[in-house]
């Protein structure tokens, strides 16, 4: 991808957005939305994975048909939000592996400390997609590529929701080799880093949690 930030405004993109946003949407709606709006996000996401082609034999005639070339893919969920994208994703790259960054904020410093990270082998040789649903400071998202950079990984993507303009400048500044591909670029973050107009909070919406 040679953009930095894609907006995948598709109608259905959109549509199922608001959904999301909506605060009277129930728990198990907001699951199901999420679900299909990340599939949608993954079509754009593997828009421009690279082509080779297969000898075939159709009921016609033998033909060299298109097929993905590097079937070398790995799914990266940001815990615990990113996990709410990963069936979405996994419904349109069933062969992908997945791994798993688990961080917390530490509250003296304010820094994102790794908790977990359980991540597939040979990173180098994949197409990383790291997935959370929002970026919203972007100091997780920064820490997470950066572990996933420290374990391997040169071709990083990074797959969101909703995206807040400081956590677009953040990760432009910090990796600015990751295209970002989004369904929004909201207006701003409040005082307590939440996205807004946004959706609240993707983890406590979509796991019905407080
Ligand atoms: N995380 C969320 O779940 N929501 C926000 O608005 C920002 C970060």
């Amino acid at each position: 991808m040679n953009q930095h930030l894609t907006i995948v405004d598709h109608p259905l993109v959109q549509h199922k957005l608001t959904g999301m946003r909506d605060e009277t949407t129930s728990t198990h709606h907001f699951r199901q939305l999420m679900r299909e709006a990340s599939q949608l996000l993954a079509y754009e996401i593997t828009r421009n994975l690279a082509m080779t082609t297969r000898c075939i034999t159709t009921p016609m005639q033998v033909m060299d048909a298109p097929v993905v070339a590097g079937k070398k893919m790995a799914l990266i969920s940001i815990l615990r939000a990113g996990n709410g994208l990963l069936d979405g994703v996994l419904d349109l790259v069933p062969a992908a592996r997945v791994g798993f960054v688990g961080l917390y904020r530490d509250e003296a410093t304010l820094r994102p400390v790794k908790y977990y990270f359980k991540v597939p082998n040979n990173l180098e040789e994949r197409l990383v997609i790291a997935v959370d649903p929002m970026l919203a400071t972007g100091n997780s998202s920064v820490a997470a590529i950066d572990m996933l950079k420290e374990a391997g990984a040169t071709n990083i993507r990074f797959l969101c929701l909703l995206a807040a303009p400081e956590g677009v400048a953040r990760m432009k500044e910090a990796h600015p080799d990751v295209p970002i591909v989004t369904a929004s670029l909201d207006e701003c973050l409040n005082e307590h880093g939440y996205i807004v107009p946004g959706l609240g909070d993707a983890g406590d919406r979509m796991f019905g949690t407080r």
